[in-house]
């Protein structure tokens, strides 16, 4: 049987209504229960593979279906929720109910670019911490940070952070100080080959990008960092009110 998923004749195109009709159907299904197959979706829906393929992967992209190789699409679990806090990326995890653990994949000592310098207020070429670390929430690999903070500022740093898995304990025990606030921007970028491997996705599939720009108490720069995260599996919270 052929059935019609436009029946008011809307001018869209046809994948999108391919799309519509799976979005109707995903939101009737539990997590984790198996969609039609392409070939299915194409004598049903009387469309061409082609678009069939276009809907799937882009509801794949957003994280509402899940492909596993050889064996078929299915209903994506729900997005895990992440509070967009001045906290560390531990103490987000515990509050969320996880457990954080660290992976140090890099850690270099190398100059500062100009724009790395403007951010650490520090002099071109002046000696930076590069930390690349992989941050994981209850053993599942969460994002990847990459994080930049001033050699004269933190001397000894590497050698703390490949003992500890927190930055934000380290600052405070070591050197006393603590990020107290921020400007964190968002924004979207495919993945990478690594970022793909690093995350279990695959290459070229969305990311969501957070730069956090972090201050003393005096105003003085601590991190300038970057955190990848997996598009398809988060969702970041940010409470606003009106008050000061
Ligand atoms: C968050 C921030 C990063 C910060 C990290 C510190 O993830 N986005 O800018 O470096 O927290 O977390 P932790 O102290 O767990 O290493």
């Amino acid at each position: 049987m052929v059935l019609d998923i436009n029946p008011s004749g809307a001018r869209e195109p046809k994948y999108y209504q391919v799309k519509r009709h799976l979005l109707q159907l995903i939101d009737t299904l539990e997590p984790g229960s198996l969609v039609p197959t392409e070939r299915v979706l194409t004598v049903e829906l009387a469309t061409s593979r082609t678009t069939v393929r276009q809907a799937l992967s882009e509801l794949v992209g957003e994280g509402r279906l899940v492909r596993r190789q050889g064996s078929g699409t299915y209903v994506a679990e729900p997005k895990i929720a992440w509070p967009l806090h001045m906290t560390s990326f531990t103490e987000q995890a515990a509050a969320a109910g996880y457990s954080a653990s660290t992976q140090l994949l890099d850690a270099v000592r190398e100059r500062a670019t100009e724009d790395i310098a403007a951010r650490l207020a520090i002099k071109p070429a002046a000696a930076v911490y590069c930390i690349e670390r992989l941050r994981l929430v209850d053993g599942t690999p969460m994002a990847v940070e990459t994080s930049y903070l001033s050699a004269a500022r933190f001397p000894g740093l590497i050698s703390h952070v490949r003992k500890a898995s927190s930055l934000y304990q380290v600052l405070a025990d070591v050197y006393d100080t603590a990020p107290v606030a921020a400007e964190e921007t968002i924004e979207t970028a495919a993945a990478s080959p690594r970022e793909a491997e690093l995350l279990n996705t695959d290459t070229g599939s969305p990311m969501l990008v957070l730069g956090r720009h972090s201050f003393d108490a005096a105003g003085e720069p601590i991190e300038w960092v970057h955190s990848w995260y997996r598009g398809d599996r988060y969702v970041f919270v940010a409470k606003l009110s009106s008050g000061q």
